[in-house]
């Protein structure tokens, strides 16, 4: 079974992908409750952390009920990199994780997130440095590759283990795919069959049905699957995937009682951790996919959307109760 330096994962562990405004408290919480193994952080930018930028450092909150928890800290300056290990430190979580993977324009050009993926040396000098400054066990998010023409996964994950990462979660698509196009696991699982891989491989990107984190392990041979998109507004799908393991059927999907009380619960986390304002502003985004495929919907998803205060969406949601509580969720 994996293990993330002294961390023991059970076997074909689900990490909780990071998410940018996703992958907060509330929502890992929930993530938590439903069978993530291990949680991430959204990425926090290290030039942010050293300027005590408030944004950055309210995404260091950690949760004691999360643990397994990895701050995921993006940069390309060793200097700012450092000193946010000893800023993330304070906060004690399990794992420091880097992001080599972000493809965005903005982190990009400055060499940082998947921007680094151009300059493999400087990748491994930067982790090797962020290693030696941390007891922490450090991880490492990161993609395929730049393009297509320049995909070294298999020796770049070798070297990223031989200076002292302890897993590393590999997204299959280049940089310059972006999002397009399908997650090529092949490459995964070639660093997984390098014979002088030890650490735990984590493969990431289109897991999105309890089939496919089973090809990723039986046909991929991969250690574990690295979740984002199947579980936004959806945080069932960890105790879906592993009730299709161990029972090889398809778990009934939440009911609609259980979808507006999780809906309910991550409203009211959010406004604990963030505020009624923030807290009902940010959580809008989840509430299309809690509520998917419910036919004529919209008029209670807009009151939900477009409420400015937590009762009014509390209203809607005993609303929706009522007018579709005996709805059957395919
Ligand atoms: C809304 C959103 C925000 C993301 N933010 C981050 C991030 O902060 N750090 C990171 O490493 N990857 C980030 N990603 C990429 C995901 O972690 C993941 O690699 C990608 O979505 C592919 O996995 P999936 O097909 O399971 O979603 C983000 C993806 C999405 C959709």
């Amino acid at each position: 079974m994996p293990k993330i330096g002294d961390i023991q994962l059970p076997d074909f562990p689900l990490l909780l992908a990071p998410m940018e405004d996703v992958s907060d408290p509330p929502f890992r919480a929930l993530c938590k409750e439903n069978g993530a193994d291990v949680v991430y952080t959204e990425f926090i930018s290290s030039e942010g952390l050293i300027r005590d930028a408030a944004k950055s450092t309210m995404k260091l909150d950690i949760y004691e009920a999360e643990r397994p928890v990895g701050i995921q800290i993006f940069g390309a300056n060793l200097d700012s990199m450092l000193k946010s290990v000893e800023i993330v430190e304070q906060t004690k979580p399990d794992i420091i994780d880097i992001n080599f993977g972000c493809p965005v324009k903005k982190v990009v050009s400055k060499g940082a997130g998947a921007g680094i993926l151009k300059d493999i040396d400087l990748m491994v000098s930067l982790t090797e440095a962020m290693v030696k400054h941390t007891k922490l066990p450090i991880t490492v998010k990161t993609r395929l590759g730049w393009d297509h023409d320049s995909i070294k996964i298999v020796e770049v994950a070798e070297r990223l283990q031989d200076v002292g990462i302890k897993a590393i979660s590999i997204h299959g698509r280049t940089r310059a795919q972006m999002y397009k196009g399908n997650a090529d696991w092949e490459p995964i699982a070639q660093v997984k069959n390098n014979p002088r891989m030890h650490i735990p491989v984590f493969g990431n990107g289109d897991v999105n049905t309890p089939e496919r984190a089973m090809e990723m392990r039986d046909q991929y041979g991969l250690d574990g699957a690295m979740i984002g998109r199947a579980s936004i507004g959806y945080p069932w799908f960890f105790r879906e995937v592993k009730h299709y393991f161990e029972h090889a059927t398809h778990m009934a999907k939440p009911t609609m009682e259980e979808r507006v009380k999780v809906a309910r619960r991550h409203l009211e986390m959010s406004i604990a951790w963030k505020g009624e304002h923030l807290g009902v502003f940010e959580t809008r985004r989840h509430y299309t996919n809690y509520f998917k495929g419910i036919p004529n919907f919209k008029e209670y998803r807009m009151k939900m959307v477009t409420s400015d205060d937590a009762q009014g969406v509390y209203d809607a949601l005993d609303e929706v109760l009522d007018k579709f509580g005996d709805y059957s969720f395919a």
